[in-house]
């Protein structure tokens, strides 16, 4: 069905009603893929947390499920993971019929208000029936709280490598690892980044795995750790690492060091509307990939954006990949393959020189509320590329490059909707340019209200939601000085779900 609400997107992931935050206990089992997610049914603003659920075939059409958690005595149910406990080592199934072990947070709100610190501890819970209804562990917590007051969003994944489970956790302005061999016992092996990468607020939704850099058999460790304030636009972000793993310890080395010491931290994506992101589990090695999705808003006003009985969603699934350029370590993420399976009509143009502005699509062509396209800047000097998505209302959302002070942008300041919060259109977002190109390969997605940017085959990404009067309704490109080329441009239309 169409879907007429004003602000709720049509490929992106959002609940009926209620609040969403953090994706939560992702894990595919059976041709499903499941997403648990931060929750408030009861009102649109973030309350009692449980963990809302949904089930996808591809990860782009969603089916809304029970929740899978409910808080309880033992207080809210925050951020964790999910396992597939192929070979029993919990007990809690069998092999014919393995569990599915999840840990999450417990928050004790009504300790927190007494003052006490450790108010924050980490529990399991196990599904027989493929992630549909869930049993909390009776001996719970499994991990008590050591006296750190931010110390949250446990992450599992099995380490294949050492032959261990193992999880991340944020414990104040470090991430601790600990190994396990039957999800219920837990040993603290390490803390890493103490002094690495960006701070000034706890760390908040880690995720450690390993991957084959793209080209080669090398396989390097990678850490995502999210952070809220201290973003590269403000507020809510989720910055990497790149090292090796001896099953106990993480360490990076000097180049991904270099890398800090030039530009503070490496972001997955640079827009202010991509946050506490982690990747599926159980992924069969035949399909190999690394699935990730994010939050997509921020802090500073996802409870103030003028969405009505729901607010949240998630960004648009992505495969990460991770490559060696000269020796340093990069993620570079794009849609998934299964967003493609959506497109409805394709138009190709050919090259386009801009030597006014130009409408590349206009509604009569493409319904301008769901549509991907992709394309190749030619020709590039020290000067700005600005694309514009607009409407008759002169609502208008900016991107795309400033080459001469070397930045990529999105500009939302025009877009109507941005009195809800002092922070939602305050700056442009902004992300460095690293390389040197006269060239270089864009695709956006658009989907109603957000915008997510994939720059040279998503080495740079940017997010962005933006909320206009009425939906937009032409895609331009700005003037620039007659060399500048557009080529290889590629609408497609994301059909109706
Ligand atoms: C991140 C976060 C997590 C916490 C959850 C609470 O957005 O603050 O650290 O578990 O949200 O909803």
């Amino acid at each position: 069905a169409t879907n007429e609400e004003l602000y709720r997107p049509n490929l992106h992931f959002t609940p009926k009603s209620g609040w969403m935050n953090d994706p939560n206990g992702m894990f595919f089992y059976k041709g499903l893929y499941h997403l648990y997610f931060q929750y408030y049914p009861n009102d649109n603003v973030w309350g009692p947390m449980h963990w809302g659920h949904a089930t996808s075939k591809d990860m782009i059409t969603w089916k809304e499920e029970k929740p899978g958690l409910y808080p309880d005595e033992k207080g809210y149910i925050f951020s964790g993971s999910a396992v597939v406990d192929v070979n029993n080592t919990s007990g809690f199934g069998n092999k014919e019929n393995p569990p599915i072990v999840a840990m999450f947070t417990y928050h004790d709100a009504a300790k927190a208000k007494t003052g006490a610190i450790d108010f924050q501890s980490q529990a399991i819970a196990y599904s027989l029936d493929k992630g549909m209804t869930w049993t909390k562990y009776k001996n719970n917590p499994v991990i008590k709280n050591p006296n750190i007051k931010d110390f949250r969003d446990p992450k599992m994944t099995w380490d294949a490598i050492h032959n261990q489970w193992i999880m991340v956790l944020a414990a104040d302005v470090e991430t601790q690892i600990y190994r396990s061999s039957n999800l219920i016992d837990w040993e603290l092996a390490s803390g890493f980044g103490k002094n690495l990468g960006v701070h000034g607020a706890p760390w908040e939704c880690p995720d450690f795995f390993p991957m084959k850099v793209e080209g080669s058999t090398e396989t390097k460790w990678v850490l995502l750790q999210s952070i809220n304030p201290g973003g590269p636009n403000g507020g809510s972000a989720t910055q990497y690492f790149v090292g090796d793993f001896d099953g106990k310890t993480f360490s990076i080395g000097d180049s991904f060091l270099q890398d800090l010491n030039q530009f503070g931290a490496l972001w997955v994506d640079h827009g202010k509307d991509n946050y506490a992101g982690v990747t599926w589990a159980n992924v069969p090695n035949s399909d190999g990939r690394k699935l990730f999705m994010g939050w997509m808003s921020n802090w500073q006003y996802a409870d103030k954006v003028p969405t009505e009985n729901w607010r949240g969603s998630t960004t648009i699934p992505r495969e990460l990949k991770l490559i060696n350029t000269d020796g340093h370590y990069r993620i570079v993420s794009l849609p998934v393959k299964e967003l493609d399976k959506y497109i409805s009509k394709t138009i190709k143009k050919e090259p386009l020189t801009i030597d006014k502005t130009t409408v590349i699509v206009d509604k009569s062509k493409v319904d301008m509320a769901r549509f991907d396209i992709r394309f190749t800047m030619n020709n590039l000097k020290d000067d700005n590329y600005d694309f514009i998505l607009s409407n008759k209302e002169n609502n208008a959302v900016y991107f795309g490059i400033n080459k001469k002070e070397k930045f990529f942008y999105i500009n939302r300041k025009n877009a109507s909707q941005k009195t809800f919060s002092n922070e939602f259109a305050k700056t442009i977002s902004k992300a460095p340019i690293t390389s040197n190109f006269n060239s270089i390969e864009v695709r956006v997605v658009i989907d109603k209200t957000s915008i997510e940017v994939f720059y040279d085959n998503g080495k740079t990404v940017m997010t962005e939601i933006f909320f206009p009067d009425k939906p937009m309704e032409s895609f331009s490109v700005v003037k620039a000085d007659s060399d500048f080329e557009l080529k290889n441009i590629t609408i497609n239309q994301l059909k109706i779900k």
